[in-house]
């Protein structure tokens, strides 16, 4: 590997949220990243329900235009088998930078607190951590059951990071886009790769208030400040 090239690993499972995943492997494809892809049969079926996707169409999660099933597959967009176990990004020889799970469901998040590996995104995650590389699951449910939280805090104490689909809205989102860029450019932030997306809190307020009708943050509409 190029020792520059900075390399992810991406898990998809089959919470709500798909549109998350794809745009998060888009920025790290702009971004040059090497990612390394792993998507649940469940994660396959939101892929369908949310984005009308057939199977997993590398082209179409690129972001690349049109996306139909001839377009050619990204060359930095690597798919792994979730049945195989013995899949590159299994061992913990596989040089990363991180691994992320977006959106990450209860059943995967449990399985990563218990160490349960039955496949390759649940192995790749306990690699990731037992490697002490990054791991961050970016969690989608409401409620949290005390299973769930016991879990997270499981994960959180063996080094991992949870960070739940849940958008903040102190910058003033006008779209589901604005909406979906903040919890993606937050994860961005997590995994150290640049973006330009508009989730910086300043004292002056938002730094892209364009989005607001009018385009400037009207008086005494202050913000709680940056979370
Ligand atoms: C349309 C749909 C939406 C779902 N949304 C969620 C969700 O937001 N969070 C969650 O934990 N599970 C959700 N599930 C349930 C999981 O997909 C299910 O528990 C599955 O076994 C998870 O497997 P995986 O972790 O291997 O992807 C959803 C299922 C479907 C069909």
């Amino acid at each position: 590997m190029d020792k520059k090239t900075k390399r992810i690993i991406v898990g998809i499972s089959g919470a709500s949220g798909a549109v998350y995943a794809q745009r998060i492997i888009g920025l790290l494809l702009s971004a040059d990243v090497e990612t390394h892809l792993v998507v649940s049969p469940l994660g396959q079926r939101l892929l369908h329900e949310e984005l009308g996707m057939e199977g997993v169409n590398l082209a179409a999660l690129a972001g690349l235009s049109g996306g139909d099933d001839q377009s050619p597959p990204p060359p930095n967009l690597i798919l792994h088998n979730y049945r195989d176990v013995g899949a590159p990004i299994a061992s913990g020889s596989f040089q990363h930078d991180g691994m992320i799970v977006i959106p990450c469901t209860s059943n995967t998040l449990g399985c990563v607190a218990n160490g349960s590996a039955q496949n390759l995104m649940h192995r790749a995650a306990h690699v990731t951590l037992k490697e002490r590389r990054k791991l961050v699951l970016v969690h989608r449910e409401m409620p949290l059951s005390l299973v769930d939280i016991r879990n997270m805090q499981a994960v959180t104490e063996a080094g991992g990071i949870i960070a739940p689909a849940n958008p903040g809205f102190y910058m003033l989102p006008q779209t589901i886009d604005g909406l979906i860029d903040f919890v993606v450019g937050r994860c961005l932030d997590l995994l150290g790769v640049d973006h330009t997306l508009n989730v910086r809190w300043s004292e002056q307020g938002p730094t892209n208030t364009q989005d607001k009708p009018g385009g400037k943050r009207p008086q005494g509409e202050v913000g709680a400040g940056p979370r």
